[in-house]
């Protein structure tokens, strides 16, 4: 079979899935169905993963059910604070999290078992766990104590309590709870896709989970909601605004929090957050952020061809300010979309496997072939002048 050239694998499709819809022409998303915009204003965190896992929405029973389970998953093993008490305080959160959600699988009796029951039952610690992970990470770098979840709160209500060691208001906890449901599943996004990679070799789900957060932390996927925040704090004012956004687009650069490789219409999920980031960015007596960013919003819709283009505010650009209201560090805004994302992650890497082919896409060589090997005496020194071009660069160890 002829082979195409597909870079970034745009223009391929590598899996069915019947977790989520997107329609970037028209800036559709749904899980299972269920438009994004609908879930983020009617369901919780618990209820959609149980979505994106079963395929339908809980009865109230079920609901009650999978939320127990999920709390019972809430603590981790005790010698997983000697690792967190092992990660240099200074390390970045996302390195630590891929550290720590693989070395969940040291204290994990069913690792390796590949049964689907098995698997259900990692992706609920996983999902359970993570949150857990980012609060104690924090923790232990600034120098406070651990504080033990809390199994009479939900997912996004005890990260606030594990984080801070004070019970978080009822719209704090909705806000952090919006952000989870909106970042839960997105098609074959980069981070999931590698977790489906992995999972496709049948190695297991904590390797594949760990795969997942190192894509993730990359600035092209989930690092950009903490580069549009760094941006704002940069501007720093209202009056700012008009100026420092002009003169980035008069360099042809990148304003972050906007574009995105599927949307090319609004995207769903910032629609409802746009709304919802100005109500928690009032009760939190950050309201001036939120204009900062609606004014970013109005002068980079109105340059010439932006629209065309498809350049519209992404999931990122509102729920920086949102994470930031909460009183989250700046550095730990992609693990958020890590926790969240824990979910999506895990629910494709167990429908991977229920119709599994290893994935293995070709390469197209653009070497030269046919060489003869010469002895390491016959080889030619290179010529080291600064000056002197070098078209694939050497790999070297200098002192
Ligand atoms: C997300 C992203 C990587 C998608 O990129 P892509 O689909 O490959 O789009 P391209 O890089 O081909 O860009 C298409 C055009 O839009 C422009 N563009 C894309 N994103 C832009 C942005 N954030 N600001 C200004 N212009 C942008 C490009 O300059 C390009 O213009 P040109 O055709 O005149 O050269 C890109 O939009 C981006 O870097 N955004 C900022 C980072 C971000 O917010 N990421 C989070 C995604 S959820």
């Amino acid at each position: 079979m002829p082979l195409n050239v597909d870079k970034g694998l745009g223009n391929t499709i590598a899996a069915d899935t019947q977790l989520s819809f997107i329609d970037g022409a028209k800036g559709v998303l749904e899980y299972v169905g269920y438009d994004i915009d609908s879930l983020a204003r009617n369901s919780t965190f618990e209820e959609t993963t149980w979505l994106l896992w079963n395929g339908h929405l809980p009865c109230a029973g079920e609901l009650t059910e999978f939320s127990k389970q999920l709390r019972s998953e809430y603590a981790v093993d005790a010698r997983m604070l000697e690792v967190i008490r092992s990660i240099p305080r200074t390390a970045a959160p996302m390195d630590a999290l891929r550290t720590l959600v693989s070395a969940l699988a040291h204290f994990d009796s069913e690792a390796d078992d590949g049964s689907t029951q098995a698997n259900q039952r990692k992706a609920m610690r996983l999902v359970a766990k993570t949150p857990t992970l980012v609060a104690n990470f924090n923790r232990w770098r600034k120098g406070k104590p651990i504080v033990q979840p809390d199994l009479s709160m939900s997912i996004a209500e005890n990260f606030l309590w594990m984080l801070t060691g004070a019970k978080p208001t009822e719209s704090m906890s909705r806000a952090l709870d919006v952000c989870l449901v909106l970042h839960a599943d997105h098609g074959l996004n980069a981070s999931t896709f590698a977790a489906r990679v992995t999972i496709a070799t049948q190695s297991d789900m904590y390797s594949a989970a760990t795969s997942a957060v190192g894509t993730l932390k990359g600035p092209l996927h989930g690092g950009a909601n903490q580069e549009v925040m760094e941006m704002l704090l940069e501007i720093g004012d209202l009056s700012r605004v008009d100026e420092y956004i002009k003169s980035k687009l008069d360099r042809k650069e990148r304003i972050m929090g906007f574009g995105h490789r599927v949307y090319k219409a609004y995207d769903p999920r910032a629609t409802y957050l746009k709304t919802f980031a100005k109500q928690v960015a009032t009760d939190t007596g950050n309201l001036s952020l939120y204009e900062m960013t609606r004014r970013i919003e109005e002068i980079v819709l109105a340059q010439p061809n932006i629209i065309e283009k498809g350049i519209f505010p992404n999931v990122d650009f509102y729920s920086a300010t949102t994470y930031y209201s909460l009183g989250l560090d700046l550095d730990l805004f992609t693990c958020m979309f890590a926790a969240s994302r824990m979910s999506g992650w895990t629910g494709h890497c167990i429908e991977q496997l229920a119709a599994n082919k290893l994935i293995r896409p070709h390469a197209d060589y653009t070497g030269p072939h046919g060489l003869t090997y010469q002895s390491i005496d016959e080889r030619t020194e290179p010529v080291t002048s600064s000056t002197s071009p070098s078209v694939k660069g050497t790999m070297s160890v200098t002192a």
